[in-house]
């Protein structure tokens, strides 16, 4: 019998916490649903579920509830301490945890949320991890793979397929929101060093803050108001906004990602 493939990654900091990922779950329901629904087998990882399984409870609750009731979570965790931990959160078939990294322990998913795992590597180690990840992917499968505030308040994400980086999705708080600038802080690890002059992520997200100002007197009606005259002014700009202003009053914004896609690709000798 061979054995298992060793898990790939770095263990890193297991910060998590109720809801945090609320904002990802939500999106991914309504955005992931066709290609879970269009499956073989209804399989979907959670990468790095932290120091609890939280988290991977509340996917697998959302996913049986929303789109499959038959789906099942594998939590994947690099530290053996927090494979252990997450067992008695177990309740197979539909949730079950176990050790493994980006090699997704030999599984081939129709879906694997990555949330908070690449923010602690090397922007230059993204680019394997995605292909890694993306390789190991069933037919017609997607990577959600993106980072967010310990709340969960500001998030941003990528959508991945086999054939690479599909979409860039940012999400808010809208009430607790002060400027889109906020965001910026927590770019998925891809994008996060390419807030600067030259990179179409930092005029995304210039564009967004001048047009949140402008939106300014929007604010009396309430930041729902104001967030939906900002997304709407960036589109009259040109920028290629994918979704419906029904998501935009969630605080959402997902843009194509060859829109935001960093202009020159690090690489490990840089
Ligand atoms: C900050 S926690 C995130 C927990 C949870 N996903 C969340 O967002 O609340 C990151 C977790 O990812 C794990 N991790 C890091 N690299 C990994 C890899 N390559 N494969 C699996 N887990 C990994 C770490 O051990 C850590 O527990």
């Amino acid at each position: 019998m061979s054995r298992p493939a060793r898990p790939i990654g770095t263990p890193t900091r297991g910060t998590t916490g109720p809801n945090r990922l609320r904002r990802m779950d939500n999106w991914i329901v309504e955005n992931c649903a066709d290609a879970l629904l269009a499956a073989a087998d209804p399989l979907v990882i959670d990468l790095g579920y932290g120091a609890t399984p939280v988290t991977a409870v509340e996917l697998r609750a959302r996913l049986a509830a929303r789109v499959r009731a038959d789906v099942r979570v594998v939590g994947l965790e690099l530290d053996p301490v927090r494979v252990a931990a997450a067992q008695p959160a177990a309740d197979p078939p539909g949730l079950i945890f176990a050790r493994g990294g980006f090699e997704l322990a030999s599984l081939r998913p129709a879906l694997v949320r990555a949330a908070n795992v690449l923010r602690q590597y090397d922007e230059s180690e993204v680019a394997g991890a995605w292909a890694t990840l993306t390789g190991q992917l069933a037919p017609g499968g997607l990577l959600v793979e993106g980072t967010c505030d310990e709340l969960g308040r500001l998030g941003a994400w990528v959508l991945l397929d086999a054939d690479g980086p599909r979409s860039l999705t940012l999400a808010a708080r809208l009430s607790t929101l002060r400027s889109p600038a906020e965001l910026a802080e927590r770019l998925p690890k891809v994008l996060i060093h390419r807030n600067v002059p030259g990179e179409r992520v930092h005029d995304l997200i210039h564009a967004l803050d001048d047009a949140w100002r402008s939106a300014a007197g929007y604010a009396t009606f309430g930041p729902r108001q104001r967030w939906l005259h900002t997304v709407a002014a960036i589109r009259t700009q040109g920028w290629p906004i994918l979704d419906r202003p029904r998501r935009w009053c969630l605080g959402e914004l997902t843009i194509p990602w060859p829109a935001i896609a960093p202009h020159r690709p690090r690489h490990p000798a840089d």
